[in-house]
């Protein structure tokens, strides 16, 4: 493994090349969720390892629900969080809410999802590595994703300034304030870094979202100016835009990504309908073993 801090200009050149490869995006054929072959397996850890995400196609007689589980299994995601109704597998669709309830409930809207990395919000030890986002079904029109490896943005940071970096690596750079409904503490205030090493892995990690009620900057003139030239980065044409189709998946090491808003139809087929796995594992992160 090259290291982005000990050997940062061979590790940059490498994130760079493989973010470029990517483009154009070419989706990764899975014939059969059940027993993927090792072609399969090798062309999505490669990409994962070198990029931090892969996008795969199920055939539609293969895109159910019940293919998730075993996929998430070869992906190397073992240790994944449970939604709030006890869940790894959460839908993600539109329901309809009113005011308060829909901005603090964006992903279960159809309004647009501005840049963020999964589990901000979690305690450092429940922090999310790697997710997966299957498209059941998309909407009529919207939806669309925008992904970009957060390792791009260390790296136009570093390269401004390594003191930006540093900043944000810092373990009180970024608190997310206690979540108090009806005054009762459904979660206690967050307080971490935006870029870390993963104690396990090693690798870079982010924990970042760019929205602006409910988040507090540390005080501190490069945190302040780092943050800013990330939402400036965010408008960069390395944004890798894609709206999932049928039998689509994303799945990545927690990368930057956001959602364009999205309008139904009338029908289900019209209906958007997103299956959603968070784990605290990086994905292939183990060998790989396509018997299991
Ligand atoms: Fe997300």
């Amino acid at each position: 493994m090259i290291d982005f801090q000990s050997d940062y200009s061979t590790w940059r050149e490498n994130c760079l090349n493989a973010w470029q490869n990517c483009t154009p995006l070419n989706a990764i054929k899975l014939k059969n969720p059940d027993q993927l072959d090792s072609a399969e397996l090798e062309q999505l850890a490669h990409q994962c390892q070198t990029a931090n995400f892969a996008i795969y196609q199920l055939e539609p007689e293969s895109n159910t629900r019940a293919a998730i589980p075993q996929l998430t299994r070869y992906f190397g995601m073992t240790r994944c969080e449970q939604d709030e109704a006890d869940h790894t597998i959460t839908e993600l669709r539109n329901i309809p809410m009113q005011g308060d309830l829909a901005s603090a409930y964006i992903p279960y809207t159809d309004h647009r999802l501005n840049w963020h990395t999964d589990g901000y919000y979690n305690p450092f030890e429940q922090h999310i590595r790697s997710f997966l986002l299957h498209c059941q079904q998309p909407a009529l029109t919207g939806g669309e994703n925008m992904i970009l490896n957060h390792e791009l943005i260390y790296i136009a940071l570093h390269d401004e300034d390594p003191a930006l970096t540093a900043a944000l690596m810092q373990a009180d750079a970024l608190t997310i304030p206690a979540n108090v409904q009806a005054g009762i503490e459904v979660r206690s205030a967050q307080t971490g870094p935006v870029f870390y090493r993963d104690p396990h892995s090693q690798r870079l990690q982010m924990r970042y979202t760019a929205r602006t009620r409910s988040i507090a900057w540390k005080q501190d003139a490069l945190v302040a100016h780092a943050a800013q030239r990330i939402q400036t980065l965010l408008q960069d044409q390395g944004v890798i835009r894609h709206t999932l189709q049928a039998g689509q998946g994303l799945i990545c090491n927690n990368i930057l990504h956001g959602r364009s808003a999205f309008t139904d139809g009338n029908i289900p087929d019209q209906q958007r309908l997103m299956y959603r796995v968070r784990s605290y594992d990086r994905l292939f992160d183990q060998p790989l073993n396509n018997d299991t």
